[in-house]
Formats: C-alpha cells, structure tokens, sequence
C-alpha cells in the first residue's frame, strides 16, 4: 500500500484503507452545507436574518455530528456579526480517536441580509484543510474587522508572473490596477468588469472605477462569491475591489486557490481605536502587509465548497419543486484543482435534516412553521 502522508498516518486502519480521505470526506462536507442551505431556505424572504443564520449552524452542526473527522473551527463568523454562530475554536465532528484532523474555515451564510430579503446572492460554504506536519494552521486568522480586498483570475495570475506582479496590486492606484487587468485580459477599458460591494466607505473607489472608464456591477452583500467570480469561467467579473468581512476574505482565498486565480488582502481597521487595538494585541506587524491567496489558505490540501441558498455569480439558489428541493453546490481541491458542480434532488417525503438543537433529524419543509418530526432518515 501507498505510503500515507505524515498527516494521516494516525488513520484508524478501516481509514487508511483510503489514502486519499479528503477524497471521501469531501462529499460529507458538501453534505453540510446543502443541509445550511436546505434549512435556512424557509427564512428567504422573511425579513429574520439571524433566524436563517441560526437554522444554517444548527444544519451544519448536526450535520458534522454525523463526520469522522476532529474539525476545529479556525475561521468562524467574524466579529462583525452579532448573531449566535459558528465560533473559532469549536470543534466540529464526532471526534472518535483515529479521525483525521481538519481545520475549518466556514460561513454558514454568505448574505444574511440578502436571504432575509429574498434577495439573490447568498450561499452557504466552508473551507477545510488537513494542517501540514509542523504547521500551526492552514488557515489564516485575520484579526480586523475588514480587509481591503483585489481579487482575478488565472489569466491575470498568467500575465503578472510574466510580466511582474506589480502591474495589478493593491497598493497601486486604481486605474493603474485596472489598467494592468485590461492588459493581461486583453480587453479595452469599457469591456472590463470590476465588482464592488455598495457601500458609502467605497465612495471614492466608485468615482475611481468610474473615471477609468471600467465598467462597474455593485452589489449588496455577499463578497465570497463576488471575490470568486473573476476566477470562474463566464461570470462576466474580472476583478473584484474593495473592502469586505476579514473571514470572507479568508474563505474566499480558498476558494480561488482551487480555480487558480488571485486575491490580494490587506487589513483595514475601521476606526484610529480598531488600529490601536490591533496595535496593542500584537498584530501592529500584519497592518500594511498584503496578504495574497496562498498566504490567507496556505498549503495543498484545502477543500473548499458551497451551496447556493440564492442565486449568485457561483452557483444557483435553491430550487423548490412541490415536495422536494434541488441544491447546487461546488466542491473543489486545491491539490488538483478539480472543480465539480452537484446538483442534489432531496426528496421531503423521505429526506429529513440532522439538527444539532434537538439531536435529531427533522423532516424537511418549505415553510419555517411547519411541524418537526423525529425519525431515523438521513
Ligand atoms: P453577512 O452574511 O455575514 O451579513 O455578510 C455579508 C457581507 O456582505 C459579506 O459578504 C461582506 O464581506 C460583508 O458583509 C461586508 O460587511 P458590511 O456589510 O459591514 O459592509
């Protein structure tokens, strides 16, 4: 038999029977949060964001009770969010001696607001990574509220490593950025697409886009998806600007290491107070620094996948059909980049959902009042 890696030698010996457990477990993790997606679906529209958010942890917890793996939740909701949510440090997972260890990255909604709204744009995603022997972590926790955030795709990850990685950076002035895109995508300036979250804080940066002659999409939330378009085929968004959620940042990372593009990220402290507590927390070092992709979810073995609750630039929203659903989800590796959509039919009749809340499984439904039974489905 193949000789394991040094992370999963401490497979139980049913396990190592896989070498390859990110093969296999990767289906559970779409699992979770398809569940997400399937039991905040009622709240769409319903003007309860924090009751979706609460539906989508309690699915994913239920759902990771089910998971032979000791997960530890690296990356949580972000400090930004006042709702009861996934936290950093829980762990997630049965935990049976001989798992295999996973750090989690995770955002059980992407677009609270938008589900609230009915609006499109929210999706439900995680990120996992088996930590490298002798490393802390593999994912980067990013201690400020917000990161400024570049974002693109392979073919300008191609054209800055032949032409150097200044030509579309961070620090750059916007249109020069824009500039360096239109190049490496050999588009005119009116025909480049850059997305940008519809926030008073961006004011400048719009005028910016504006003047440069880029065409603009602004959006109302939901900046995984939006940092990931520029890295998939056919989104129409070729590069993502601005300033969004610090954990969004990190599991967008993820997200676009698998596809092959790039972000770029920066911490940026809301306030002189945020600066000085980051000053005074030890984390003076990490302002200024530009962290890219690679730095944000280090190493090869990360997973990344997500459920679209609503429609969005990644994946379809949940579709109902009479007595039963269809999700679509994607789940990719970094390792070999493979990219796989899912289109999942869950039939009510028989599909019933593991929630953390009660123990036990819960029929399925499309409304939020509908009456909970306990049975054995899965
Ligand atoms: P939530 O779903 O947690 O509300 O996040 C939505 C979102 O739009 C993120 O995608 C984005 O990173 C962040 O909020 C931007 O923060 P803010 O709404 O404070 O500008």
């Amino acid at each position: 038999m193949k000789q394991l890696p040094a992370h999963h030698r401490s497979l139980s010996p049913e396990a190592q029977h896989y070498d390859d457990i990110e093969r296999i477990v990767e289906l559970d993790f779409v699992r979770a949060t398809e569940a997400a997606a399937l039991n905040s679906l009622p709240w769409l529209g319903r003007g309860e964001k924090e009751l979706a958010d609460q539906a989508a942890c309690d699915a994913i917890r239920g759902m990771f009770d089910l998971i032979n793996i000791c997960g530890e939740v690296v990356i949580g909701e972000g400090i930004k969010d006042e709702a009861p949510g996934i936290f950093k440090g829980e762990h997630l997972g049965t935990w049976r001696p001989g798992s295999v260890k996973y750090d989690i990255a995770l955002d059980p909604i992407d677009g609270t607001t938008n589900i609230a709204k009915g609006a499109p744009n929210s999706i439900s995603c995680l990120a996992a990574a088996s930590p490298a022997p002798g490393q802390i972590t593999s994912m980067q926790d990013v201690p400020s509220f917000y990161m400024m955030k570049l974002a693109y795709g392979p073919r300008v990850v191609g054209y800055l490593r032949r032409e150097g990685f200044s030509a579309v950076a961070l620090q750059n002035p916007v249109e020069e950025t824009i500039i360096g895109a239109a190049r490496a995508l050999r588009k005119r300036m009116g025909e480049l697409v850059v997305m940008v979250l519809d926030r008073p804080r961006h004011a400048e940066l719009i005028k910016e886009i504006r003047a440069s002659g880029a065409s603009l999409r602004l959006i109302a939330d939901g900046d995984i998806t939006a940092a990931m378009g520029p890295s998939l085929p056919d989104s129409g968004i070729d590069l993502y600007l601005g300033v969004g959620g610090a954990p969004e940042a990190v599991l967008a990372a993820a997200g676009i290491k698998c596809l092959g593009g790039d972000l770029q990220a920066m911490m940026w402290p809301r306030d002189n107070d945020e600066r000085a507590r980051l000053v005074a927390d030890g984390h003076g070092d990490m302002l200024g620094k530009v962290f890219f992709a690679d730095d944000l979810a280090h190493g090869k073995n990360i997973i990344f996948c997500a459920t679209g609750i609503s429609d969005s630039a990644l994946l379809r929203g949940v579709r109902m059909r009479g007595n039963s659903a269809v999700t679509h989800s994607v789940v990719m590796r970094a390792q070999n980049r493979t990219l796989r959509y899912i289109e999942t039919y869950h039939d009510f009749e028989f599909k019933s959902l593991r929630l953390r809340s009660s123990g036990q499984n819960r029929r399925l439904s499309a409304t939020p009042n509908e009456s909970e039974s306990a049975d054995g489905g899965r």
